[in-house]
């Protein structure tokens, strides 16, 4: 006989995620229903408006992805008009989205995940000097190992259980047989918490120095971006320097080792492979100076088929809305039963906010596991020894990267391998500079612009790929339509039962005590959800959406 165990809200993420899950007697999930619970509509605010105003506007689609929206609904709008920016704005725009990237990793790694991980209550036992033995396991010089750091870290922990409270450590499974850290390294990963809280505010102002502020920066306008005055400042730009330097440090001497602890801790359910998903992976690719190596490569991959990877072609993109709550171009709300009561039940229902994006008919995962999967295997030689240092140290292969741990693992070698990126991108726009090249914007005269147009854009943006369409008519925009990593990865099914990578994540997966599901929240936190972004009304027209050329 199968159990529902049905968990609303999904916490620690961006937005309202459901999860219901059916188990068999063994309590073995047979099958995955995720939706999202929230509607939006900022698409519906875009029509009408100038299409200049595109940027901020989709900016507010999300609180945490703003500066993401913000360039892809400025860049739509320039590839309407065929407007090409100054190399300057590009380097300025990659430098914003990849610092960007570098906070999002971390702050979802250690304060919306690390909880699935490390027990709290646990770390109290530990013993900060074997600590201090124990993080050398994993890099040489350690992110601040002494023993009195650890000890203070013990005090501070401490002082949050005689109070009576764990303040932000009080919503925990704690002593869950899923836990599989030692005493040690869990008050390894709770030192780094707490770090992190310092690094996320520091790596902010990163993103401020050419965004104005963040989050919703204001410097890009279509054409390019405005920040003259910090780019020629060179103080600015060693301001952004040192930000970088720092969390790089961070990121090689905390970070990293602690994936790999994870990855040594969990070696078991890495082999089973659990948490994997179908093993199909999208990317876009993207981030180049000029016709340099990309960061990222783009491609696609079926079924883990790492040696056929097939080139992107946005043509094979559709969204289908069987079992999603839309209808035509209505909205068509059926969650409720005649008495109000919420439905759980969801045979051939429609069940989830969020539409469902398909490549070629096939469901797709998006994000850093598909970057560096397809960037390896594509041989992009700039993350090739970030993948192969860390596979040696741990002891995995590529296949067990595509796990709950394993994609953690992914998003801190792409972590490091962005920093790294960084500082070439930005000895670019210094060189820029040095030989007089200040443009950062591109002069046009929107009046002379064409009245009928269409454009698009597609980034690689934090949780995967990102997309925005634009139509404008009468100079105004007619229609908005946005396809967001959250919703590849959360998509519900179709009528055919197709399910994506979240569900099928969740297949085969063991839950212990089904009134402390850990093991699901523990997959689903490892795509870090984005609920705001994921979200977009549906437009017949949007069938239309994806006939564009590269
Ligand atoms: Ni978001």
């Amino acid at each position: 006989m199968t159990k529902k165990i049905v968990i609303d809200p999904i916490t620690r993420i961006e937005g309202h995620l459901r999860a219901e899950v059916e188990v068999d007697e063994n309590g073995v999930v047979q099958e995955a229903y995720v939706s999202g619970q929230l509607f939006r509509g900022i698409e519906t605010i875009l029509k009408g408006r100038d299409p200049r105003d595109a940027g901020l506007l989709a900016g507010r689609i999300c609180g945490v992805c703003t500066n993401s929206h913000f360039r892809a609904a400025v860049s739509s709008v320039e590839d309407a008009y065929s407007i090409k920016i100054p190399k300057n704005a590009q380097i300025i725009r990659d430098l914003m989205a990849l610092a960007l990237f570098i906070q999002d990793h971390v702050v979802h790694f250690y304060h919306l995940h690390s909880f699935d991980f490390m027990d709290v209550t646990s770390a109290l036992k530990a013993d900060a000097k074997l600590t201090s033995k124990e993080a050398h396991k994993y890099h040489e010089k350690p992110f601040r190992n002494s023993h009195s750091h650890y000890e203070a870290v013990l005090e501070k922990l401490s002082g949050f259980v005689k109070a009576g409270k764990l303040g932000p450590f009080s919503n925990g499974y704690w002593g869950h047989v899923d836990y599989k850290l030692t005493p040690e390294q869990n008050l390894i990963l709770i030192s780094h918490y707490l770090e992190a809280l310092k690094f996320q505010t520091n790596i902010s102002k990163a993103v401020a120095i050419f965004g104005g502020k963040t989050p919703h920066p204001q410097s890009i306008v279509v054409g390019g971006v405005t920040s003259v005055a910090d780019m020629l400042n060179p103080q600015r730009l060693n301001d952004y320097l040192f930000i970088i330097k720092e969390a790089k440090d961070f990121i090689d001497r905390a970070y990293l080792p602690d994936a790999k602890l994870l990855c040594m801790a969990y070696r078991e359910e890495i082999k089973e492979g659990r948490g994997r998903a179908n093993g199909n992976f999208l990317a876009v690719g993207g981030y180049a100076f000029e016709g340099e190596q990309k960061l990222f490569c783009s491609g696609v991959i079926y079924g883990h088929d790492f040696e056929n990877i097939e080139a992107f072609d946005e043509s094979k993109i559709r969204e289908e809305v069987d079992r999603s709550w839309y209808k035509e171009d209505e909205i068509c709300y059926t969650d409720l039963n005649e008495d109000g009561s919420l439905k759980t039940a969801k045979n051939d229902d429609k069940y989830s906010w969020i539409k469902a994006p398909r490549y070629d008919g096939a469901t797709m995962e998006t994000g850093p596991l598909a970057r560096v999967l397809i960037s390896y295997h594509k041989k992009n030689m700039l993350i090739k020894s970030f993948v192969d240092d860390f596979l040696k140290e741990t002891d995995l292969e590529m296949l067990d990267l595509s796990s709950t741990v394993g994609r953690n693992a992914a998003r801190a070698i792409e972590t490091s391998y962005i920093c790294e990126y960084i500082f070439k991108l930005l000895s670019r726009l210094i060189q820029n500079i040095k030989y007089y090249d200040t443009d950062t914007w591109s002069k046009f005269d929107f009046g002379a612009l064409a009245k009928e147009t269409k454009g698009r854009a597609f980034f690689e943006v934090p949780r995967g790929v990102l997309a925005h369409f634009v139509n404008i008519k009468d100079a105004k925009i007619e229609n908005f339509s946005v396809i967001a990593p959250t919703t590849w990865n959360a998509t519900p099914k179709n009528l055919n039962g197709l399910r994506g990578a979240y569900e099928e994540a969740l297949i085969g997966v063991k839950i212990e005590d089904p009134s402390k599901p850990l093991e699901v929240l523990k997959v689903l936190h490892s795509f870090d959800p984005c609920l705001a972004c994921a979200v977009h009304i549906i437009d017949t027209k949007g069938k239309e959406l994806s006939r564009y050329k590269l």
